[in-house]
């Protein structure tokens, strides 16, 4: 199967390489996804049967100053890759988050967290997060797409606190790649069923406990001294990609 991946160089790219022999991942110096010449260009070269579209500007307070650039790069570079795959067939696995849904406390709602597929998502917390909602819509021009929502940490915990009142189902990148790489090798398969949306994460715990299996002498705090709006619960319920996982496997 011939696998193109953008954004290789990135935190989660970096991770899927090695795990997905084969797979071509050209640098944003060759193939910037704001291009859309450049897109069409590469992809026609490379034929991919399978695109992971993980490019994305992830810096979620430098998207608050440079929304020009963070719109052009997630939103805009999505529609291009989308739809150089819908030119040719390809299978679009988008990486996308739990930053798509708003985690509170919902007195509408019988309960909080555990995000299935399709519930509701929005309203978006912040500039980051509501370009990764626009990029969703994009990402549906391919035919053939699978958003897969995902979200984690790179392989450490950066801080000296952690929060005990932010539910999350984050894991470290390490942890999470390899559940990535296998919904990749069976992307195909699964947008021939119909599936065009999978929760790809951790199971639920809490900030404080996450950080803790890392950094053991990380210290309990409350999202009150963040200094920025944190959700309550923004797990996300994973039985799809379960079932489906387990389902394929017996299938072989
Ligand atoms: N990190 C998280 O907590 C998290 C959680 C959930 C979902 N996600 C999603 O997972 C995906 C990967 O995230 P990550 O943390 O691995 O990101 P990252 O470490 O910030 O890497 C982003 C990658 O995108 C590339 N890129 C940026 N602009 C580009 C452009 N115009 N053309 C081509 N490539 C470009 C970067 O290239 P350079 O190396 O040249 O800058 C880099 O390789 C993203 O879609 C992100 O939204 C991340």
């Amino acid at each position: 199967m011939r696998v193109l991946l953008t954004g290789g160089g990135g935190r989660l790219g970096g991770a899927l390489q090695p795990l997905l022999p084969g797979i071509a991942a050209p640098p944003r110096t060759e193939l910037d996804v704001t291009d859309a010449e450049v897109v069409a260009r590469a992809f026609a070269a490379a034929r991919p049967e399978v695109v992971v579209h993980a490019a994305a500007f992830t810096d979620v307070s430098a998207a608050e100053r440079q929304r020009d650039a963070c719109w052009r790069i997630n939103v805009l570079g999505t529609r291009h890759v989308a739809e150089a795959c819908a030119r040719l067939g390809a299978t679009l696995v988008h990486v996308s988050t739990d930053y798509v849904f708003w985690g509170d406390a919902d007195p509408e709602r019988a309960a909080r967290g555990g995000y299935r597929e399709d519930d509701p998502t929005g309203p978006t917390r912040n500039y980051y997060a509501l370009t990764k909602l626009a990029a969703e819509d994009e990402a549906r021009r391919a035919p053939r797409h699978l958003i897969v929502r995902t979200t984690f940490r790179a392989t450490a915990w950066p801080y000296p606190v952690a929060f005990t009142d932010v539910a999350t189902s984050q894991t470290y990148v390490d942890e999470i790649a390899p559940e990535i790489a296998e919904v990749v090798r069976w992307a195909p398969r699964i947008v021939d069923e119909g599936v065009h949306v999978l929760h790809v994460a951790g199971p639920p715990t809490t900030a404080f406990e996450l950080a803790r299996r890392r950094a053991p002498e990380v210290r309990e705090g409350t999202k009150a001294e963040a200094g920025v709006e944190l959700p309550d619960d923004v797990t996300l319920d994973v039985s799809r990609w379960r079932d489906l996982r387990a389902r394929l496997l017996a299938q072989g």
